[in-house]
């Protein structure tokens, strides 16, 4: 079973690419926590999560929900993340995880894929993007294959600039949704409540953000009029959304 998150398409284009060359089943934790369903999961075949990298390590919503969720059956579990620049530490969260839960390690993996954080960066210009994209479904294939074989995945040792060694410090001081606002260029189509995971988003005049963000970026990524905007931070950047 193919389990996954997504702020803006990444992780669901390789959880999607893994279920079709696996042949298993696929599970959007997005649609799960949209529906506060935390009910159990059944699975003959192995676990294999797939999430985005956010400052370092796996989202913390991906984490709450695999705890929360009763998992039954087969507790062979693999995760894969991708990220824009490198893993970091994840998986040494991702092992304390798999304690917790029982599950019998089959490995850690990292698909490179465009910048979403364009609070925090810049998105990935799109004359990469076609680049990385050949690159990932190259990975995705040997991932899918080594899956089927029931192998290991080989550790990767991270390299290049850590996402951030001060994560709880960085994810204090991105302060939420508070800076959210939406532009008159909104057209009102109402998109970005149907993209939030976190049903954070509600509709008067036009969006307006609760407190339960998760710093995804599928409302400010994915609003097709880019009216939404984070303070300061993301005018005249380009947004990062891969519909799949
Ligand atoms: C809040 C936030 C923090 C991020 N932190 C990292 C990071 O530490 N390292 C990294 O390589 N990429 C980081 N990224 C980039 C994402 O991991 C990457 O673009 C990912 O593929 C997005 O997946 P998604 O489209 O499924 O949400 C971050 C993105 C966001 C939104
Ligand atoms: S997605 Fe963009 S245009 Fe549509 S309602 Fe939200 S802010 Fe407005
Ligand atoms: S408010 Fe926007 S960034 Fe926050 S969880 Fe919802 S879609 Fe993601």
């Amino acid at each position: 079973m193919i389990l996954y998150f997504s702020g803006t398409g990444n992780s669901r284009y390789v959880a999607k690419k893994l279920a079709e060359r696996t042949e298993d089943t696929l599970v959007s934790i997005n649609e799960r926590l949209r529906r506060r369903d935390a009910g159990h999961i059944d699975s003959e075949r192995p676990l294999v999560f797939v999430c985005p990298i956010h400052d370092g390590r796996i989202p913390d919503i991906v984490t709450k929900h695999i705890l929360r969720t009763p998992f039954r059956g087969n507790h062979d579990a693999y995760f894969i993340v991708t990220c824009a620049e490198n893993p970091a530490d994840a998986q040494s969260y991702v092992l304390k995880l798999y304690k917790k839960k029982g599950f019998r390690f089959r490995g850690f993996a990292s698909v490179r894929m465009p910048q979403n954080d364009i609070i925090g960066k810049e998105a990935t210009s799109r004359a990469e993007i076609g680049k990385l994209l050949e690159e990932a479904d190259g990975k995705i294939a040997a991932l899918a294959e080594a899956v089927l074989r029931d192998e290991i995945l080989r550790y990767e040792t991270p390299s290049g600039k850590a996402g951030s060694l001060f994560s709880p410090l960085r994810m204090a001081l991105r302060g939420g949704a508070k800076g959210f606002y939406a532009t008159e260029k909104c057209g009102g189509c109402r998109e970005c409540v149907k993209r939030c995971p976190m049903k954070n988003i509600s509709f008067k005049d036009g969006p307006v953000w609760g407190d339960e963000c998760v710093r995804c970026m599928a409302c400010i990524d994915g609003c097709p009029k880019s009216a939404i905007e984070y303070g300061k931070k993301t005018q005249g950047k380009d947004r990062y959304y891969l519909e799949c």
